[in-house]
């Protein structure tokens, strides 16, 4: 595992000052920072990717395949309702740590629900920012 795509979806830009009491207090630059220093030492460079926008995170998951050994994905909202996330995640034959900063299964039922988990290798949820490098800890030992 030499090159890993950190991907987050719409509104995971704003995490530190959103909804803090749910999502944590950390920006997500600091959360990024954190995941890169950590794979430094695990000998890993990690790009990162934000849109709000379900189709240009469909274009960079399946423009991974062949450039990265694996991906670190935060589908937002798109979790519950992405089935093209889905498909393009399948389609990639990538590792995928599908990961959410909050307890998904303590909130609404909705979110209950991945569309994009069963294509994963797993998830990782309820850690907040430090979801993300245990992220890429799977990432690196699986
Ligand atoms: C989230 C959980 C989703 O239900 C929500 O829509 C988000 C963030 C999380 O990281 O906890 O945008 O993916």
């Amino acid at each position: 595992m030499k090159k890993v795509l950190l991907i987050n979806g719409p509104e995971l830009n704003k995490t530190g000052t959103r909804e803090p009491e749910i999502y944590g207090t950390q920006t997500m630059d600091d959360i990024v920072a954190n995941v890169r220093k950590r794979g430094n030492e695990l000998g890993v460079t990690v790009d990162y990717f934000q849109s709000d926008s379900e189709t240009e995170l469909v274009i960079h998951i399946w423009e991974a395949k062949g450039v990265y050994d694996g991906i670190i994905i935060n589908p937002g909202i798109f979790t519950h309702s992405g089935t093209h996330i889905r498909d393009t995640i399948a389609k990639t034959g990538l590792p995928v740590v599908e990961v959410h900063l909050s307890n998904v299964f303590a909130r609404e039922s909705f979110r209950h629900v991945s569309m994009t988990a069963g294509v994963c290798l797993g998830q990782i949820a309820g850690f907040k920012g430090f979801g993300y490098v245990l992220a890429l800890e799977a990432l690196v030992n699986l």
